[in-house]
């Protein structure tokens, strides 16, 4: 498989970043007590196992680490010789983003043989002092665009040029509103979730009908009673 690069001409020296989510057919990605999101198939695990391993580093908010308690490891001995091939590491970097930095060293994540990485702010970051836990521990200056775009470009310095950003709905949508985004896989699943407060794909303030989030399709396949989007963001030039 080709490892994903950004496109040579890419004004901003930040990862090239791809979010991956499974939603039911009505756009929500967990149910109202925004549990651990296990209603998609093989098919569809394989495909997020096939995306994380192209990638040197995985985002998620701190929500999804709480419902979780765990990360997708790359298994699948053909995605692990493929990342050997490209010289990359058995594993990505697994990067969780807590402005609290409130997380449970107990739980599994914690002992998964993987790199980690935690995104704070000073207040967080002081809770993991001197702790083994994490490899880096990277403070966000603000909780804003501006800052997201500064901690991208820390990222892309460290390394990083290619991010998977799993979500949940409030990281993406502060990565969006900083224009970080560049494409976006939705796998739409056969099942209703409803409820007002069950967490979507991009959560957050919203934007207007009049500036929305532009996307172009790639592709649209269907396996089984799923269906596999791939979309490309369109950015303004200025981004
Ligand atoms: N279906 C799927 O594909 C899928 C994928 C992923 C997640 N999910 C589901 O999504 C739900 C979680 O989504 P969520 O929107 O509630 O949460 P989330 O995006 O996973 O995490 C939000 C948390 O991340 C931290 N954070 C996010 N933006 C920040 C910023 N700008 N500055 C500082 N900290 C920031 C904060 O952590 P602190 O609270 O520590 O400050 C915030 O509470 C779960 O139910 C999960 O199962 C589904």
């Amino acid at each position: 498989m080709v490892k994903i690069m950004p496109p040579p001409c890419s004004p901003a020296p930040r990862p090239y970043t791809t979010v991956i989510l499974a939603m039911s057919a009505d756009g929500k990605i967990s149910d109202r007590d925004r549990q651990a999101a296990r209603f998609s198939s093989a098919a569809d695990l394989h495909h997020l196992e096939t995306q994380i391993a192209q990638a040197d580093g995985v985002l998620f908010g701190a929500n999804t680490l709480r419902a979780y308690g765990t990360c997708l490891t790359v298994r699948q001995p053909a995605l692990l010789g493929a990342r050997s091939q490209r010289q990359q590491p058995p594993q990505p970097i697994q990067m969780v983003c807590s402005g609290s930095g409130k997380l449970d060293p107990k739980w599994r994540f914690f002992q998964q043989a993987v790199p980690r990485w935690l995104i704070t702010t000073a207040l967080g970051a002081k809770r993991w002092q001197g702790q083994a836990a994490f490899e880096q521990v990277l403070t966000l200056s603000a909780s804003s665009p501006s800052g997201w775009r500064v901690m991208a470009q820390t990222l892309r310095e460290q390394g990083v040029e290619t991010l998977a950003l799993l979500g949940g709905g409030t990281l993406v949508a502060a990565w969006l509103a900083a224009g970080l985004v560049d494409e976006l896989y939705l796998t739409v699943c056969p099942l209703l979730m409803g409820g007002a407060g069950s967490p979507t794909p991009v959560d957050g303030a919203g934007q207007l009908m009049t500036a929305p989030w532009p996307l172009t399709l790639i592709s649209a396949k269907t396996v089984g009673s799923e269906v596999f989007l791939h979309y490309r963001y369109s950015h303004d030039p200025g981004d």
